[in-house]
């Protein structure tokens, strides 16, 4: 069992801490702690690894969240899980030995997060992790493996939710570097509630009154060509019902476009929203479906009824909590029309998860303070 680095004081470094950030889940978990530390004056850098890059799954969340421009980008770009995991290490073990940071900062599960960890532990740097102790306990998810080394390498494990504090101690994680903290990506959420303007939307984008917002993502659902030709004829089915938004995540895109999604009179296609619109989006609809992790937590909050097509979640606060549901393709239909009817809605709990009070960004920055000190 690691002992947490107390003679490494955080800051005391030339560039203190270092938040690693990629990809866009990263940039809205980040945004309230960077905020945070910034408010007690802490040093810090923030390295983007470029995992995402088009403008619209990367540089719009720095203009829309007010996150500083990153003071790099390492431009790792896309590619299979070895090579883009590779290049990440690589290019973080060089950016680490050149700053010496205090400490590094990885966020949620994506592969940078990963990679990030790896490089700071072999160079015997602290590590935090944001959003640790999740688990879908489903190994077919490259995210699972990414948090379970990630959770196993981290000095500070964040906590979004109380079971991950279980999860953590299953998995020999020592409970003196467990903080439960609430959700960063909630801070988000309710520090720009005034910002997410459905009406203003509406008319921008030419939306109809009532529509069932959708975002799909993962590789389960949209790397094979036949399940996304059965996603496609479930989303006509609920678009003859009303109308469908849906703003396209690239790795589906040509998926999408060779199975004609966008065929349909009443399915209207998007490039990927920017945060705030994609939030609007959201709050403005009567359903959404998704596979998104992010998304079933907004939901939560937002009380809007969301069907996640997949078999498991990380998050089952969202389900105790929330208004999320877990969905097949072939029930899909049913949900949507209950969800239409009002039936999700009452039936959820009006109670939001412990600590996601848009305070978590303090939390955090309280607690790595605290910890340099
Ligand atoms: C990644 C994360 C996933 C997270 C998602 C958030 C991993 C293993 N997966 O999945 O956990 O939920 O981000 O959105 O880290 N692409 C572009 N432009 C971009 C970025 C990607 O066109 O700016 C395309 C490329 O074709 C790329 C594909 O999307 O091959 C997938 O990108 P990648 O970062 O490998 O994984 P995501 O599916 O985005
Ligand atoms: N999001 C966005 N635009 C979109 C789709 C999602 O801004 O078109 C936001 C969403 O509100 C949430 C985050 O991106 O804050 C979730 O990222 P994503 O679904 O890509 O990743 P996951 O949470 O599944 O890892």
């Amino acid at each position: 069992m690691r002992v947490v680095a107390t003679s490494v004081p955080l800051g005391s470094r030339d560039t203190g801490i270092v938040h690693v950030v990629g990809a866009r889940p990263n940039f809205v978990k980040a945004a309230p702690v960077v905020s945070a530390l910034r408010a007690r004056g802490a040093h810090q850098t923030v390295v983007h690894t470029g995992q995402h890059y088009d403008d619209r799954m990367s540089a719009v969340f720095f203009r829309d969240l007010g996150l500083p421009t990153p003071d790099v980008d390492l431009g790792v770009g896309s590619g299979s899980h070895a090579s883009q995991t590779a290049a990440l290490i690589v290019g973080l073990e060089k950016e680490f030995v050149e700053r010496e940071p205090g400490a590094v900062v990885v966020y949620g599960d994506v592969n940078s997060t990963v990679a990030a960890a790896l490089v700071a532990a072999k160079l015997e740097i602290p590590v935090a992790h944001v959003e640790a102790g999740l688990r879908s306990f489903d190994n077919t998810m490259p995210e699972e493996i990414n948090r379970r080394v990630t959770d196993q390498l981290s000095d500070l494990c964040f906590a979004t939710s109380p079971e991950a504090i279980g999860h953590l101690a299953a998995e020999g994680v020592s409970p003196d570097r467990v903080h439960l903290v609430g959700n960063p990506m909630i801070d988000t959420l309710l520090g720009n509630l005034d910002r997410f303007d459905v009406d203003a939307l509406r008319e921008r984008l030419d939306l109809p009154e009532r529509y069932v917002a959708a975002t799909l993502h993962r590789p389960a659902n949209v790397d094979d060509a036949d399940n996304v030709e059965r996603l496609t004829d479930r989303l006509h089915e609920i678009a003859d019902l009303t109308d469908v938004v849906m703003p396209v995540h690239p790795r589906g895109e040509a998926a999408f476009e060779r199975s004609g999604l966008g065929d349909h009179p009443r399915v209207r296609l998007l490039a990927p929203l920017g945060y705030l619109d994609f939030v609007a989006l959201t709050r403005g609809a009567a359903a959404v479906v998704t596979d998104s992790g992010g998304v079933q937590e907004e939901t939560t909050v937002l009380g809007v009824p969301c069907l996640t097509l997949r078999p498991n979640t990380e998050r089952p606060v969202t389900i105790t909590h929330g208004t999320n549901q877990l969905v097949t393709e072939a029930d899909l239909l049913q949900a949507v029309t209950k969800a239409l009817h009002g039936h999700i809605r009452e039936q959820a709990a009006q109670t939001v998860p412990p600590l996601w009070d848009g305070r978590s960004g303090e939390r955090i920055a309280a607690v790595l303070t605290q910890w340099s000190e």
